[in-house]
């Protein structure tokens, strides 16, 4: 399962790039907000760090004013993903760009039915927002689960993104899935690397090998 990393934040970024797990980016329009940068400058700059995809979203609810910020994403670099709601228009947006070879990522799913819709305007990446249908008392996962049933019916193309993921099970259970992709915010990777035992497995090494005297040297 790929990691792209939910931020807008170059500074988070970066160390997760040091240490290999950044295999794409999402940002939004609330994450630009969240950043205080503009949306050129900070997406280049996310570019020319992750080799992945970079999703930009657009700003416009219309066809025609997506279809014109769409053209201006695109051209901030060869990695950018365009991202559009899951409307007639976002979707309309969708095909205009998936015919001709370009990402694009649709946002802001619900259903299992919109993913289907989604994956019919050729879609490179549906991206089902788990935590917020949690919530809602809705389940999230089971979702993710009933999309991905349908797309290997199928066998569309889509990969299953999935998105708002809020701490480390919805990561562990979209993996089980079989999502092809989570987007995860920082201090979500960070949590994946905690488990208690591992910190006091660590702590009792440390210290016998102080006891020891020894040292290791090349
Ligand atoms: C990313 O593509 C989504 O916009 C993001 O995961 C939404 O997350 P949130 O529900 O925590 O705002």
């Amino acid at each position: 399962m790929k990691f792209f990393i939910d931020t807008a934040e170059i500074d988070e970024i970066r160390p997760l790039v040091d240490l290999g797990l950044v295999d794409g980016v999402t940002t939004n329009p609330s994450l630009i907000l969240k950043s205080g940068r503009d949306i050129f400058e900070v997406t280049k700059e996310i570019c020319d760090l992750v080799d992945g995809p970079v999703s930009a979203e657009v700003a416009a609810t219309d066809y025609a004013t997506m279809v014109k910020e769409a053209a201006a994403l695109y051209d901030i670099a060869e990695n950018v993903c365009l991202k559009v709601p899951l409307t007639p228009d976002g979707l309309k947006t969708c095909k205009h760009f998936s015919d001709q070879g370009k990402m694009v990522n649709v946002t802001l799913c619900f259903s299992a039915s919109q993913a289907l819709l989604a994956a019919k305007a050729g879609a490179t990446f549906i991206s089902p927002f788990v935590g917020r249908l949690d919530d809602v008392a809705h389940n999230g996962m089971s979702l993710i689960q009933d999309i991905r049933t349908i797309y290997d019916n199928y066998n569309f193309d889509t990969q299953i993104l999935v998105a708002s993921t809020r701490h480390n099970l919805h990561i562990l259970e979209s993996a089980l899935i079989g999502a092809d992709v989570a987007t995860i915010p920082p201090k979500v990777v960070h949590q994946l690397f905690k488990h208690p035992l591992t910190d006091s497995g660590l702590a009792a090494f440390v210290e016998d090998w102080k006891k020891t005297g020894q040292t290791i040297s090349g």
